[in-house]
């Protein structure tokens, strides 16, 4: 076959004008994604991460925060299946009630992807997976460093307070069975209090104070179902009078650096880790989804335990 150069500088000019037009570049892929609220360190990371993630990707997030209200959350939802997104994403506030607005998701078939904390629905069909920490192991963790710790001081009574999560929030259901399981196995070890802190440093301290006043110095021990509860019921402690870490054994979980630092300073004794880093993992499975790849239903992560003996040492490798 030959070639005019009239052909040649046509064949050009069209290649030119494709390049120009971004009609001609592949459509990126946007990705609706609900996020819980912005109630702790751990949050902020997870946030981080997740438009970080999606901006390495080239990849639209739109994103909405429900300040820890399940309606926004439903709301936002509702507006992503309008805007027609490729893939609704969201960390649910409670466990409970989703049904119908995942059923329209479905029935508008768009894939929905949890991350972070699980729903509770009977139609495992209504989302395609789950990518998140196993949260009943994590309290578990929490429940074994404690029989470990009244192992080690068998004469010691230890009547503890809990300061539970998000009434309704998986992490908080799933932490606070985790850890009554493991204690269980020692009698010793009661639950004097406990009271929903809504993962916040705020209500933590009030709730701490709430507890201090009611039981004084009957506390021996606080497992708080997160490290921004904890934190706030150290101050609550401090202005009783009374030491953290010391006078009051503190459990906490999530790992971020505000725990480390309290380690560091002895006012904490142990974090049980939750790995909030899921961005990359969240937008390899959206563009897998969407490429009609298979992806796993459930996705778990890595994490580990850090009592207050190695805090100084891990605190400048720590991510978040
Ligand atoms: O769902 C994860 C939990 O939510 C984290 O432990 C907590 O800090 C956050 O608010």
């Amino acid at each position: 076959m030959t070639f005019t150069r009239r052909t040649l500088l046509l064949a050009a000019a069209a290649a030119s004008f494709a390049a120009a037009i971004p009609a001609f570049a592949a459509k990126p892929l946007v990705i609706g994604f609900s996020q819980v609220g912005a109630e702790s360190e751990w949050r902020t990371a997870n946030t981080a991460s997740i438009k970080a993630a999606a901006k390495a990707a080239g990849v639209t997030l739109k994103f909405a925060d429900a300040q820890q209200q399940q309606q926004n959350q439903i709301k936002a939802i509702r507006s992503f299946i309008a805007q027609r997104v490729d893939v609704i994403a969201f960390s649910p506030v409670v466990e409970t009630g989703w049904e119908s607005v995942l059923r329209e998701a479905k029935n508008a078939k768009i894939p929905v992807i949890l991350t972070d904390r699980a729903v509770n629905v009977g139609d495992q069909s209504l989302y395609v997976s789950f990518i998140g920490s196993d949260f009943v192991e994590e309290g578990r963790r929490a429940g074994h460093w404690l029989l470990d710790y009244a192992k080690k001081n068998p004469n010691k009574q230890l009547n503890i307070v809990e300061l539970q999560g998000t009434t309704g929030a998986a992490p908080a259901n799933d932490r606070k069975r985790g850890f009554a399981e493991v204690i269980a196995a020692n009698p010793k070890l009661k639950i004097v209090r406990s009271q929903t802190g809504d993962f916040t440093r705020a209500k933590g301290k009030e709730v701490m104070e709430a507890f201090l006043k009611s039981e004084g110095k009957n506390i021996n021990v606080l497992y708080a179902h997160n490290d921004d509860m904890a934190i706030g019921a150290i101050q609550a402690i401090e202005e009783a009078g009374l030491k953290p870490g010391k006078d009051i054994i503190i459990i906490s979980v999530d790992g971020v650096k505000g725990a480390f630092e309290a380690m560091a300073q002895g006012k904490l004794n142990v974090t049980v880790e939750c790995n909030p880093l899921l961005g990359p993992l969240l937008i390899k499975t959206a563009q897998d989804v969407v490429a009609g790849k298979p992806v796993p239903k459930r996705v778990t992560v890595q994490e580990g335990v850090y009592p207050a003996d190695l805090a100084a040492k891990e605190l400048p490798n720590r991510k978040y």
